[in-house]
């Protein structure tokens, strides 16, 4: 690793020496590190009534008079908090950047209106204050504590709820902020983008609003399936992408009610197969209880459109890379025809890339052109056999550290997180693994994978795997067990799981077992489906320390109640081919970051 870093930029390794990872500030970490909530936040990606408030000189007014082009910022405030008091010079600031930026800003005083008066005068408050001595604005919101901070997009949708950012908190206070969620969310609605961090928990005093939760409302298209359509199935339900029909506006959604309503009970749309207590998983397509209440209770009330009003944004999607513009694609060697009926065997194909040097990637996504008929697509770094390839020259045990990347269904590309990455050695050669389903009509497709390059070197996400390739699966077996581990060398975190198997895969689980023997679940799939290769993506991090192991089981079905399945009759091994198995969860990890400590002279410009 260090020689292909090196190749790049040989004047930062000799300056900087690497020293081993202090161990304190991990614990330290996990006491401050922010909290992402879980995409059931209330009221998170819902309608907002346009109610009516009062403001500091008593006068009657709705909320949505305090908006601004791009909608509302809404700041709780509770002049006697603690930590409210420490956010005030912050929220001056914020209050304007927000204001040049196009959204309007709201203060909501709920304890008197002289503390409220004082509050604004006081700290200088530029930004519309109302007091709201029932809650009903908290209400609303479902508003926790008294610094939380709300963003309301220009369609009447809550699309940021939490903390203003992670400068102070119970018991914790930085120099400065590291992570700015508000600023943050505010930019991606101003760029028409979601939300990355919908929803964080906002420390301060809990504000214990008195009476009912937020009002109860009829739920119609427009106030309420249409964000979660555009949530929940667009990614997939539009022109040109994987599903077979669209699901874009109410009448396609109408029309189509009584097969959703079969398909989300039953749980088979959106295809999500994590087990809800797991997680929570940043790239989580699944419906949660209350979106999918609300969509059943919908369809039972024969699906009413109500006001037009009330209906969200269009949501914007990009067409093309997701990634940005690619320095470098490869594509496979020629098309492939996918036929009109019929199965189709797992396709491989291989390319070289053209590249002088060793590169690190900050960002990588596959995409195909067959839409509907691209099950699944993985990268593997792996030369044809004749090229010195294959199997016998990957060392699997020592994890087999090929894997690269994946596509399927409804997933963007991966950006990695800032400063790590995965590193393209010069010249590699690319094997593309490809499921395609057929469709009844003959389609092409050809499938390209985009890599974006960094400049500098990054910290590298590691793809290690937990994979058992010396099992046999007898004929006529229901639920064979095979596992397999994987031993971290040394401390990191967790980003992502990858479990993989064919078509006799039913069932599939990741666990942690530390060096003493502690064991704590990560991911369970009950009902693992081959047609639906998945990256569980973390939304919060997972430390490990070196000799913790991820435990992977997987449980096959050779029997023929598996529909899936071509031979109950064979005893089934390791194998690339569709009608051989595989076993193994890929994991991907970031060792913790080495700390660089700079020599005297001359000091080199990046950390
Ligand atoms: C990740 C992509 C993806 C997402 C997200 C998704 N679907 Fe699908 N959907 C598909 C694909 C692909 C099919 C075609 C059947 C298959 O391949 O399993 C499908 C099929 C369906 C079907 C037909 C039933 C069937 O199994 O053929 C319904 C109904 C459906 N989807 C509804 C929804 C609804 C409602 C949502 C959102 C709540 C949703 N889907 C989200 C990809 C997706």
């Amino acid at each position: 690793m260090i020689s292909a870093l090196s190749s790049i930029v040989p004047s930062l390794v000799s300056l900087a020496l690497l020293a081993p990872v202090p161990s304190l500030p991990q614990d330290l970490e996990y006491q401050q590190e922010p909290k992402v909530l879980g995409r059931d936040a209330p009221g998170l990606q819902q309608w907002v009534m346009d109610l009516e408030c009062t403001d500091l000189d008593g006068a009657k007014r709705r909320l949505s008079a305090a908006f601004g082009e791009k909608g509302l910022v809404v700041a709780m405030r509770d002049p006697e908090c603690p930590l409210s008091k420490k956010y005030s010079p912050r929220l001056r600031v914020l209050e304007q950047e927000a204001r040049e930026m196009g959204f309007g800003w709201l203060y909501v005083g709920m304890d008197s209106l002289e503390a409220a008066r004082t509050d604004r005068d006081l700290h200088k408050l530029d930004g519309d204050y109302v007091f709201d001595p029932q809650g009903l604005i908290a209400r609303e919101l479902s508003a926790q504590t008294s610094t939380e901070v709300f963003v309301i997009d220009a369609g009447s949708t809550l699309v940021y709820r939490g903390m203003i950012d992670d400068q102070y908190g119970l018991g914790f206070a930085r120099i400065a902020a590291e992570r700015h969620y508000l600023v943050d969310a505010l930019e991606s609605v101003s760029a028409g983008q979601t939300v990355s961090a919908g929803a964080t928990v906002a420390q301060g005093c809990k504000l214990d609003i008195e009476g009912p939760e937020r009002s109860a409302r009829p739920v119609t298209y427009h106030n309420r399936i249409s964000r979660i359509v555009q949530n929940r199935c667009q990614s997939c339900h539009r022109p040109g992408e994987a599903a077979p029909f669209a699901l874009m506006d109410y009448r396609q959604v109408k029309k189509r009610r009584s097969m959703i309503e079969w398909a989300i009970e039953d749980g088979i749309m959106p295809p999500w197969f994590a087990e809800p207590e797991s997680g929570p998983w940043a790239n989580d397509c699944s419906l949660t209880d209350s979106e999918l209440r609300d969509f059943l209770a919908w369809i039972a009330e024969d699906a009413p459109e109500g006001e037009p009003s009330q209906a969200p944004l269009e949501r914007t999607w990009v067409d093309g890379w997701t990634i940005g513009q690619p320095d470098l694609v490869v594509t496979i060697p020629k098309p492939f025809t996918v036929p009109a009926e019929g199965v189709v065997d797992y396709q491989y194909f291989y390319a070289q890339c053209d590249l002088p040097e060793d590169r690190w990637v900050k960002a990588v996504e596959l995409r195909t052109t067959g839409g509907e008929v691209v099950h699944h697509a993985l990268l593997f770094l792996e030369a044809p056999k004749k090229e010195g390839g294959g199997r016998r020259n990957r060392n699997f045990q020592t994890g087999g550290e090929t894997f690269f990347a994946s596509y399927a269904p409804g997933q963007p590309g991966i950006t990695f997180e800032a400063g790590t990455g995965k590193l393209l050695p010069a010249n590699s050669w690319l094997k593309f693994q490809m499921h395609y389903t057929v469709n009844g009509t003959e389609t092409i497709d050809e499938t390209s994978v985009g890599f974006v390059f960094a400049d500098e070197p990054l910290i590298e996400v590691r793809t290690s795997s937990a994979i058992n390739d010396g099992f046999t699966i007898p004929p006529q077996t229901f639920d064979y067990e095979v596992s397999s581990e994987f031993r971290f060398p040394e401390s990191g975190r967790l980003v992502s799981l990858f479990p993989h198997t064919h078509v006799r895969g039913v069932r599939f689980a990741c666990e942690l077992v530390t060096p003493d023997g502690e064991v704590q679940d990560l991911l369970s799939l009950p009902f693992y489906d081959f047609n639906w290769q998945l990256n569980y993506r973390l939304a919060n991090p997972v430390f490990v320390t070196p000799g913790t192991k991820l435990r992977a089981t997987a449980w096959y079905d050779n029997t023929p109640e598996n529909p899936a399945n071509p031979n109950p009759n064979a005893a089934v091994r390791f194998g690339e081919q569709t009608w051989e198995e595989m076993m193994i969860a890929y994991v991907n990890w970031i060792p913790s970051a080495p700390v660089v400590i700079e020599a005297s002279s001359p000091a080199p410009e990046k950390r």
